[in-house]
Parts: structure tokens; sequence; C-alpha cells
């Protein structure tokens, strides 16, 4: 471990939702690595959990008030988000969410998020399907692009006896975040270049139609999020994407393969690429310079395609320009491992992560994913994960292991 974590402070401001009742514990573990904790409820908060508890876990004072002239006196609200190096929003409800997504600052809570310079973490939990709500699901996106990091939630059984996501992530599995994001090697990809590829490409059949796919890019962007939060410098070259482009990442803009691999390449040198962009294997042979006419009683054209550039195996043969690190994506509807271990041989990348992307698994343009990562060791099944969680645990592989490679 590295800086003394006693000389460390946290500001967590703690939500109303059932899941409050495991704050206690949470401070108690970070307390125990001497780390300091200042507590902020919101006013349903103190329906779930005592200020009397948290003030004496975190032996320090427990604000929850806006308009106190004793506390501003003291120590102001805006003083209160910037002495400390993190903030944690631990339960983080569906409602504080949405605050902090559209930028409200109606109570302590809100506007010491609004206001701090420092690292802010959410652990959200709430109900499966307010979890999945389209607005939550939004804001979520709002959040991540602006750097926010996500711990969990998790899947199982929750209090109001349905299952799902949305269970908050254990005290165990909050502090381990919270050290991760305290730690001074915290950003062990510092120094180093990612180049990242996400979404669809399009690719012409005339000037106003084109063959595409369903990728969303909700993971390649997540990947690229995750790695620049670890210190990388990112670039990342996307496809027509709807989602948000990730804050403090470069993002190159293509439509096509040809384009998408021309701007890989000029992206280079880098020390990781990750080719997460379901990048179309064929197009056009020759795309009509008009649209193409339907003619009463003539048959439909036929389209003749042609192979589009290979984007992952052009990386991996680089040559000395080849990144130290070359992870693929592949996206599969049947042998989902053994197609992933034969693509990784053949492509020559170091990884491949392989999707099973069968309509029936929601995976393609969904939230979660369910990946298995195959390396030079073996391959790896992963758990279903909220995208941002498999990304963040695909970033931490790579940092892990850049450092292993010569
Ligand atoms: C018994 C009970 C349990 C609740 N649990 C949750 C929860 O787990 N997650 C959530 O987002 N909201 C939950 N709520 C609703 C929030 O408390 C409510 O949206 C509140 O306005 C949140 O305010 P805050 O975000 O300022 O803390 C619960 C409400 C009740 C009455």
């Amino acid at each position: 471990m590295g800086a003394p974590m006693a000389e460390k402070r946290v500001l967590l401001i703690v939500a109303g939702g059932i899941a409050a009742f495991k704050v206690p514990e949470l401070i108690r573990l970070l307390r125990g690595r001497g780390i300091g904790v200042t507590c902020v409820l919101t006013k349903a908060a103190a329906e779930f959990v005592t200020p009397l508890t948290l003030q004496t876990l975190s032996e320090n004072r427990v604000y929850s008030e806006m308009f106190s002239l004793t506390d501003e006196s003291e120590i102001g609200h805006i003083q209160l988000s910037r002495s400390a190096d993190l903030v944690v929003v631990a339960p983080a409800s569906a409602n504080i969410l949405a605050r902090m997504a559209g930028g409200l600052a109606d109570d302590l809570a809100t506007t010491l998020l609004l206001a701090t310079d420092k690292r802010v973490l959410v652990a959200p939990a709430m109900n499966v399907r307010m979890w999945d709500h389209a607005a939550t699901v939004a804001n979520m996106a709002t959040l991540r692009s602006r750097g926010v990091g996500v711990i969990g939630p998790n899947s199982g059984m929750m209090a109001c006896n349905e299952a799902g996501f949305g269970r908050m992530s254990e005290p165990e599995e909050i502090l381990a975040a919270i050290l991760a994001a305290l730690e001074p090697g915290a950003r062990p990809l510092a120094g180093l270049h990612a180049l990242v590829t996400s979404g669809p490409t399009h690719e012409p059949i005339d000037p106003v139609r084109y063959i595409a796919n369903r990728s969303s890019g909700k993971q390649g962007h997540a990947i690229a999020a995750a790695l620049a939060a670890l210190g990388a410098r990112v670039t990342l070259v996307s496809g027509p994407v709807s989602v948000p482009d990730p804050v403090g990442v470069k993002v190159v803009r293509v439509e096509t393969a040809r384009q998408m691999l021309d701007a890989s390449q000029a992206a280079l040198p880098a020390d990781i690429a990750v080719c997460a962009a379901a990048v179309a294997d064929f197009r056009v042979a020759s795309a009509a310079q008009g649209k193409i006419k339907k003619v009463p009683g003539a048959p439909p054209p036929a389209i003749e395609l042609t192979l589009n550039p290979d984007i992952l195996a052009t990386l991996s043969a680089a040559g000395p320009s080849r990144p130290r690190l070359v992870v693929g994506f592949a996206a599969e509807t049947d042998d989902v491992v053994a197609h992933a271990q034969q693509k990784r041989a053949r492509k020559g990348c170091d990884w491949i992560v392989a999707n099973d992307v069968r309509p029936e698994t929601g995976i393609m343009g969904g939230e979660a994913n369910a990946v298995h990562l195959a390396t030079e060791s073996g391959v790896e099944d992963w758990p279903m994960l909220p995208k941002s969680e498999v990304a963040a645990r695909l970033a931490a592989r790579i940092a892990q292991s850049i450092g292993k490679i010569a």
C-alpha cells in the first residue's frame, strides 16, 4: 500500500435508501484503515440511519443542514467538499443520482457534490426497476461520462423481495474501491497511451443507405473511461454512436471500417490497444454515387460485398509500432469460448474478450455484459456485470499486466 491511509479523508454522503444500514459497517472498515470520515446525510437518509450512530462510528460531526449558521461559521459548506481527498455517495439513491446528473444543488449533499473539486464515487442502491428505468440509465451515462466512478450495484435478492441489479455493493467492495481511488498508485497507467475503438461502423450502399450493426458503443466507451480513470492518455476512435463522449478522452469520430483503421493507425504509437468496435467485416464493393432508385417491374439490385480491412489483425502485426498489449473483442453467437481462443491465435493479439451476442442475452446494446477473457494463460469466465464494471475490471487487469510485458 502507498502513502499512509491515516492521512486520507473521505466525505461520505449518505442518501435515503434501505442500504443505509450497511453504512455503519463501511465507516467501521474505513476507520479501521485509519481513514478519516465525515458524513453528510440527506433528509431521507436520516430516516434510515441515525446521525448519532454515524457520528459515534466516524468520531466526527455529521452534517445535514445547508442553512446552519454554526456549521457555516465553523467550516463552510464549500470547504467541507474541498477538505476531503475523495467524495463517496453510499448508498446512492435513484433520486440523488438524478439530482447529480441534473446539476441540482437543493440540499447540503448535492451542493457539496456540485462544489467539489475531488473525485466522486457512487454506490447505487435501488429496486431493479428503478435501476433499469430509462431515466436512471440516462443519468448513470451522464455521470459516468463526467468521470464519476461507479461501484456496483450487484445483482441479487433485495429488501423489496425482487431480484436483479440494484443491490448496493458490500461494504468490503466499497472499501476496496475507496482504497484503490485513494492509493497514489491509483493512476497506474499514467504516462501510457491507450487506443480504444468503439461502436459500429457504417458502410455506405449509396449516399443515403448503409450497412450497420447493433453495437451501441457502451462497452468500448466505458473501457475508454476506465483506462482514463487509471491515468492513461486515451484516444477513442468511435463509429457512429449516441452514447456521450467520456470525459478526459480524445475522441476521433469515423463512419467506415477503412476510416477507423486510418484513424487507429494515425493514433499510434500506443502502449495499449483495445479494439472493442464492432467493425463491419464486409462493405459494399462499389457504393453508388447517387441514390439507388426503385425501378417499377425491375428486380431489386444485387449488392456485391467485399472484405473490409481487419483492424485488430493489422494493429497486432504493426511491427515496431505494435502496442505492447493488444486486446480484441469477439462477438459470437455460438461456441463463444472456442471461437475466442481461435480468434486470439488467428489475429495475433494478446487477449480476446468474448461475449455472447445472441439476441436473448440482451448484451448488444444492453447495460450488462457477461464476458470470457482469453489470455495466454487460459480462459476466465466473468459473471454478468454492468458494462462499467466489466470495463473497470479489464482496465485493472491491463494495468496489472502491462508492467509485466517488456
Ligand atoms: C422503506 C423505503 C426504502 C427505500 N429504499 C430506497 C432505495 O433503496 N433506493 C432508492 O433510490 N430509493 C429508496 N427509497 C426512496 C427514497 O428514500 C426517496 O426517493 C428519497 O426522496 C431519496 O432522497 P435522497 O436522494 O435525498 O436521499 C426508499 C423509500 C422507503 C420509504
